[in-house]
């Protein structure tokens, strides 16, 4: 089935379908943006699909220049430096292309474009944000070329300080992009292991989101309808990279999970952030990897929300063990590991792991209260695949 093309304003403006690349210099225009900075990361910036879209801003006379200098888990360096490379070349907004790390990267050389503070001056914590000058934030165009992050609709950036080793979120509500274009063509070339990883972190986003404790209704409709969609076509994209419908689906899925955590994330995430830091693993399979021990651990939390998601997936049994059996064969289907033992990440360091997830800002919405040695007792059943001691 071809996927109408559409657009949306819901939770930004967003131009979905197949071809709406095309439309990148009027996104510009509608924006007043006239000399874009074209930021990519330093793998995608080889490939076809960034060299077509450039073609298509030639084409359209527009002044712009690339900066693709963004590591797979952007750092400040990356940010300071596109920030130079910005006011050096007098631009006045920004595209961000490409999967998590490039858009994260963007958006924030967008927000820093104006500001006189320093860049973890705006971690999120308290009210940062608050202290940033708007006025000094570039209009940013968010284009996905994978469908996890879901990125291109948040408010917020994940940078690691490589000082510290630690991930720290940069927050402010004038980061959303104020478009996004969508098109699932941008998505066929990805890589089948790829397709997997980056499907589950949208997979994690919508089920933390949906455990995460408070009243959120709209949050948690949209959250149960991206698993709903998740476990139904991301199969089919790792197994046929080719077909459009799923590629289409995942694309609007993943921008659907970051959707719903502006309600909260959780326990996986929190372990997950740590661990990309110290070990540079991708993160989505990270979270992949980790998901059904938070599951187990959170089991309490729950149960009942688990129970309804098992019947929107149409499981045979209900509850939070019946999805962590779902879980763990569908990780088996897309070729992700059990433990993090399987990915080279051992015990050592899981005390200071804990304390660090413990102040990661996911982990105060985890479904249930998580301390420090709740999370360093997840981590190592993550690492050795103990799921009983949990
Ligand atoms: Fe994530």
């Amino acid at each position: 089935m071809q996927l109408a093309n559409t657009n949306w304003n819901y939770p930004t403006t967003i131009w979905f379908g197949n071809g709406r690349i095309n439309e990148i210099s009027q996104a510009c225009q509608k924006l007043g943006i006239n000399n874009p900075l074209f930021v990519t990361d330093e793998g995608l910036v080889k490939l076809d699909i960034v060299e077509k879209t450039i073609n298509i801003l030639k084409k359209n006379s527009l002044n712009f220049t690339v900066y693709s200098d963004v590591q797979g888990n952007p750092t400040e360096k990356n940010v300071v430096d596109g920030v130079a490379h910005y006011l050096k070349n007098k631009h006045d907004g920004v595209i961000a292309f490409g999967g998590g790390s490039a858009i994260d990267a963007a958006k924030t050389i967008a927000f820093m474009s104006g500001q006189t503070r320093s860049l973890w001056d705006f971690e999120d914590v308290g009210d940062n944000w608050s202290y940033a000058d708007p006025a000094g934030i570039a209009p940013v165009i968010a284009i996905p070329t994978t469908a996890g992050t879901g990125s291109e609709v948040g408010r917020a950036s994940v940078i690691l300080d490589e000082k510290l080793h630690t991930k720290k979120i940069i927050f402010h509500p004038k980061m959303l992009p104020a478009i996004v274009i969508s098109d699932p063509e941008l998505t066929l070339g990805l890589p089948p292991h790829i397709t997997a990883w980056t499907g589950v972190d949208a997979m994690v986003h919508a089920i933390e989101a949906y455990c995460a404790p408070g009243y959120h209704p709209m949050a948690d409709g949209i959250a149960i309808e991206a698993i709903r969609i998740i476990a139904k076509y991301l199969p089919m994209a790792v197994k046929d990279g080719k077909n459009l419908e799923a590629r289409g689906q995942m694309l609007v899925a993943a921008s659907m999970g970051a959707t719903a955590f502006q309600k909260g994330l959780g326990s996986v995430h929190s372990v997950a952030h740590q661990l990309g830091a110290i070990y540079n693993k991708q993160h989505g399979l990270l979270n992949a990897i980790i998901l059904p021990y938070a599951l187990k651990q959170n089991k309490v939390a729950i149960e009942d929300r688990m129970v309804h998601l098992s019947k929107v997936l149409g499981l045979e049994k209900e509850g939070t063990d019946a999805i962590i059996g779902y879980i763990i064969g569908l990780r088996k289907e897309l070729n992700i590991p059990h433990t993090l033992e399987d990915i080279d990440i051992n015990t050592d360091n899981s005390k200071e792991i804990g304390e660090m997830a413990y102040k990661d800002p996911s982990t105060p919405s985890n479904a249930k209260p998580v301390n420090a040695k709740d999370l360093e007792q997840l981590f190592r059943a993550a690492v050795t695949g103990d799921l009983n001691g949990l």
